[in-house]
């Protein structure tokens, strides 16, 4: 999608689709009735208003959020469409429903087969349209995306050109980098939902492998692809007892951005669950619902794609990306459930449970990551059911053994609206994990099962600040929804870059 910015009046502006967002002004006392709006066009422009007004004056405009009003052949307008859609009341209104405004714009119009929109971004009252140009590039992008790439009819009905409007005033050069930057995460967020949408016959650990190392070619980083011997030369014990089972040989890739002015006393650690199929191994899965493991790489595909768009925004501080590549598979090789596993670092680990299999490679990808040098860690992984029967396809678990990079990745979360809710790691549930045999079970029983993964994986990061994410419930979308397609939705990219940037912007 080929996107540029526009300064001046909207009316001479020549293209298939005008999108102007509506809001509502009304305000709501107790004593007011909820059905009363103010529906009110974010525009000045004159023509826009004249050609609205009968729309307006018929109450069919309400402004609420999402709703969406097609105009033909607006008068006084070059523009062949008028698209009013709504965001809201006015006093809610953030960065968050614009960047769905401006999915939802995309998607509607592109089912339309339009090829070309113009964006008319609101005012922004703090007087930043730069954050607003970022949102509207970046919920542009991901709204241009769809999952159904093997159907042999498909349509490519695809948005090619976004005009983005802004209003006359304020730097050109700064809104054309907020652009850039949007332009970069969404994409990135878009390369990760295309990892994670391939099925695992053609996504396997090693086409993964090759996808990461391609992007880092591209993009400029480092990149090291090492498969079984030297994932046993390292003693990674418990990521290689999940890769032992399968045909498919198991990947570690490992990603770095290094650059050489950041400084060196702070690494940040990106570890990726990379399971391209989970069958449950010999702890197999009802085959009902089996399919969708081929997402339960998602989360090594939000690290790869982070690391795309660091590399590209350049913040200035040490990123490493490390991925656990493999299958989860039953056969004669497979683990079985009682056997027991030494982790890389020492830890002996009883084997309840097959398909508690993400944790082990986990374990592995952590501590691994400590001994590279990283001094904060952030893991992603579609790591449990229990997390799903908690916070249902809303949040994703979040937990975190340091208060103050909770805090500091929370800001993160508030820049790029992605929903996760911290789960507790108190240290009574240490003993749900307790083995009588080795140092510890891989699967903590029934109660709590989001919780004593994260005990789990806890084992490996020492006294290493760290952020753990459980996307299971959230990786994957089921139904459609007018800002984003359902299928993979590429949770966590954008904040791990959000973060990335912030680390970058300050020694502190
Ligand atoms: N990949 C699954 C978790 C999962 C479930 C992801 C649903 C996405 C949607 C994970 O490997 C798994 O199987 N976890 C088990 C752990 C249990 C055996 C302790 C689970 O959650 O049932
Ligand atoms: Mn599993
Ligand atoms: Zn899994």
């Amino acid at each position: 999608m080929k996107t540029t910015l526009h300064t001046g009046p909207l009316s001479p502006l020549e293209t298939e689709c005008l999108v102007v967002p509506v809001l509502d002004t009304a305000e709501n006392n107790n004593n007011e009735q909820s059905d009363r709006h103010s529906p009110e066009i974010q525009s000045s422009d004159k023509e826009v208003l004249s050609a609205a007004a009968d729309l307006i004056a018929s109450g069919e405009v309400t402004g609420k959020m999402l709703e969406t009003t097609l105009l033909h052949k607006p008068q006084g307008l070059r523009a062949k469409r008028l698209l009013l859609i709504g965001g809201g009341k006015a006093k809610s209104f953030s960065l968050h429903q614009l960047r769905k405004l401006a999915g939802a714009a995309v998607r509607n119009l592109k089912s339309k087969d339009l090829k070309a929109l113009a964006f008319a971004a609101p005012k922004w009252s703090d007087g930043n349209m730069g954050d607003a140009v970022k949102s509207i590039v970046e919920g542009a992008l991901v709204g241009n995306f769809d999952p159904d790439c093997y159907k042999s009819d498909r349509k490519e009905q695809k948005i090619e050109e976004l005009i983005i409007v802004v209003p006359r005033g304020g730097s050109r050069r700064s809104l054309e980098t907020a652009m850039e930057q949007g332009r970069i995460i969404g994409e990135a967020q878009n390369f990760t939902r295309d990892l994670v949408n391939e099925p695992g016959n053609r996504m396997t650990p090693t086409v993964l492998a090759d996808r990461a190392k391609k992007m880092c070619d591209e993009t400029g980083l480092k990149c090291e692809i090492y498969g079984p011997d030297k994932i046993k030369e390292l003693k990674m014990g418990a990521f290689w007892s999940v890769a032992q089972g399968s045909e498919e040989e198991p990947r570690l890739i490992v990603m770095r951005y290094e650059p050489s002015r950041a400084p060196k006393k702070r690494v940040l650690g990106l570890v990726g669950k990379g399971i391209t199929f989970d069958s449950g191994g010999i702890s197999i899965k009802p085959s009902d619902g089996m399919e969708k493991m081929k997402y339960d790489m998602a989360g090594g595909a939000a690290m790869i794609g982070a690391m795309r768009a660091i590399a590209q925004l350049k913040p200035n501080v040490r990123v490493i990306g490390i991925v656990c590549a493999t299958e989860n598979m039953p056969s004669g090789k497979a683990q079985k459930p009682g056997d027991v596993q030494i982790a890389m670092s020492g830890k002996s680990i009883e084997i309840i449970n097959t398909d508690a299999e993400g944790r082990l490679v986990l374990a592995d990808g952590l501590h691994y990551a400590r001994q590279l040098g990283c001094t904060l860690l952030i893991d992603a992984a579609t790591l449990t059911g229990a997390c799903v029967v908690a916070l249902g396809m809303v949040n994703a678990g979040i937990f975190a053994n340091d208060e103050n990079f909770y805090q500091r990745f929370s800001k993160s979360l508030q820049t790029s609206d992605e929903k996760m809710w911290r789960l507790p790691m108190d240290e009574e549930y240490r003993d749900m994990i307790k083995s009588n045999i080795a140092d510890i079970v891989n699967s903590g029983g029934r109660w709590a099962g989001a919780v004593t993964a994260a005990m789990f994986l806890k084992e490996f990061v020492s006294d290493t600040p760290w952020i753990h994410l459980d996307i299971a419930g959230v990786a994957w979308i089921e139904d459609n929804k007018p800002w984003i397609a359902k299928g993979p939705s590429g949770v966590a990219v954008r904040s791990i870059v959000e973060f990335a940037r912030d680390l970058g912007a300050s020694s502190k």
